[in-house]
């Protein structure tokens, strides 16, 4: 036995001529491929499957959130006799408009669109057979048998506590009208939140911001406005931070307001009022995007443009920064979201409590240029699809765990009794061309359609609630 021999043995290694053993590792060497190219395969195998059954799932959960209602209205004849609130020129000749009578607290057609409360969305006592169902137009009831007083509001998620927040306007007085031209208001109770985990039952958290009953020179005075509150949390400082509209009762104010809590359900703290970028501002909202910045959006130049900058780091300013954008199309009431790096706006026109046909806008850079791609509305019937279902934006949610969904949030108002305003939950999804391209596209469409569907009964699809 050589040395080499030998060297092998005592390593526990058998001996073979040098022509086997390379023959033996170019075996194990095949072997060793065939095994490694088979685990690949298998795990592409079983990546694709599961990409072929996330991609059906999701394609099932749009196709259930688009399908269409048509509604069909049984209208009664114009009466005679109207009830003064709904008339707008004296000896007005014209056959009142649907949107008249459904303004006029005296028609059938307003109770149409404003159904008794015995119809009221009620997640405690409803029954298995409504669980779930969003019923826009509906009372909806929290889980203390309660209407939501959560007007003009927006929906925070909270990562902390893994639970939605819904801020709105608590509406909950009387409605007057402060003098005989004025617009019909009610005094300034406070921001409500809700807090839920389904995005359907909803639990009263209170009144997280108070509005203010001796102190005249308040801000927050019961005899001001307060509206379109929004609440977003800032990752650095760890507080929540709530805008919103505030206004005297003749909208001469038109500032913005902030606050801040160190929890979502309050107390907050008012801070103060101004005017950004020294500009009036009516009707607001704020967005935070994925990078952390957050900026402020607004109606200006009484109302005939909105403008947009961003805020401080600690978002409790505006910038010096700000672009002016849909100029003179005099667009209020505006919902900001993303999806897939575009930036998307609902916005309504100018009409107070009166609805009108919605917009969506589109742009690749949050600060502008915005482009406008038409009405999103679809389904229903014309006077549905131009009066946004009867009601107006206020805010657009991003349905977790299903990208390119989200929630239409509206609101219904009631001018004759505007705590009984109603809440128009819609699903909206983006993709398929646009109804207006740019003009500079040379007709090819640069971005999808936004979409919001009429349904009058439609749920978040099955699952969904434990994804
Ligand atoms: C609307 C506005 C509401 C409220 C109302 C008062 O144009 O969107 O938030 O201000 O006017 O009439």
């Amino acid at each position: 036995m050589g040395l080499r021999s030998r060297h092998h043995k005592a390593f526990g290694l058998r001996c073979y001529p040098a022509r086997h053993r390379s023959v033996t590792l170019l075996l194990w060497s095949l072997a060793a491929l065939v095994v490694v190219v088979n685990v690949h395969l298998l795990i592409i195998h079983k990546e694709e499957d599961e990409s072929i059954s996330t991609h059906e799932i999701r394609r099932s959960i749009m196709r259930e959130l688009e399908a269409v209602e048509e509604e069909k209205f049984k209208l009664t004849p114009p009466r005679s006799r109207r009830n003064p609130r709904a008339v707008r020129r004296k000896g007005e000749r014209k056959p009142p408009t649907i949107v008249d009578e459904f303004l006029d607290e005296s028609s059938a057609v307003h109770d149409m669109f404003f159904p008794e409360l015995n119809m009221a969305v009620d997640p405690i006592n409803g029954g298995n057979d409504s669980m779930y169902f969003y019923y826009p137009g509906r009372v909806w009831l929290d889980t203390g048998g309660k209407p939501i007083q959560a007007h003009g509001g927006g929906v925070l998620y909270d990562k902390k506590t893994k639970t939605y927040f819904w801020y709105g306007e608590n509406k909950d007085g009387k409605t007057y009208k402060a003098h005989s031209k004025g617009a019909d208001r009610v005094d300034i109770v406070g921001v409500s939140c809700y807090s839920s985990k389904d995005l359907w039952t909803w639990k009263n958290e209170g009144v997280v911001l108070r509005g203010e009953e001796k102190n005249v020179t308040h801000d927050l005075h019961k005899s001001n406005v307060l509206e379109r509150p929004k609440v977003i949390y800032n990752d650095r400082t760890g507080k929540y931070v709530m805008w919103m509209h505030i206004d005297d009762a003749n909208y001469t104010k038109a500032s913005v307001g902030v606050a801040v809590s160190d929890s979502p359900t309050g107390p907050f703290t008012y801070l103060y009022r101004k005017r950004p970028h020294d500009c009036e501002s009516r009707d607001m909202t704020i967005f935070k995007d994925d990078d952390g910045k957050a900026y402020l959006i607004y109606s200006s130049e009484d109302n005939s443009e909105l403008h947009i900058g961003p805020l401080t780091d600690d978002y409790l300013d505006v910038t010096d920064d700000m672009r002016r954008f849909l100029i003179a199309q005099h667009r209020e009431a505006p919902a900001l979201f993303k999806h897939e790096g575009t930036y998307y706006m609902v916005t309504s026109g100018c009409t107070g409590w009166a609805p009108n046909t919605a917009l969506a806008h589109a742009a690749t850079s949050v600060m502008g240029p915005w482009e406008t791609l038409g009405n999103p509305c679809v389904g229903g019937n014309e006077v549905f699809r131009s009066t946004t279902f009867l009601s107006q934006s206020t805010f657009v949610l991003p349905v977790p765990g299903l990208p390119g969904s989200f929630i239409f949030m509206a609101d219904r108002w009631n001018p004759s009794d505007l705590r009984d305003s109603r809440y128009v939950w819609l699903p909206l999804t983006i993709g398929g061309v646009p109804d207006e391209a740019a003009d500079y596209s040379f007709m090819f469409p640069l971005w999808s359609r936004v979409s919001i569907y009429w349904h009058k009964r439609w749920r978040l699809p099955e699952g969904w609630r434990d994804s």
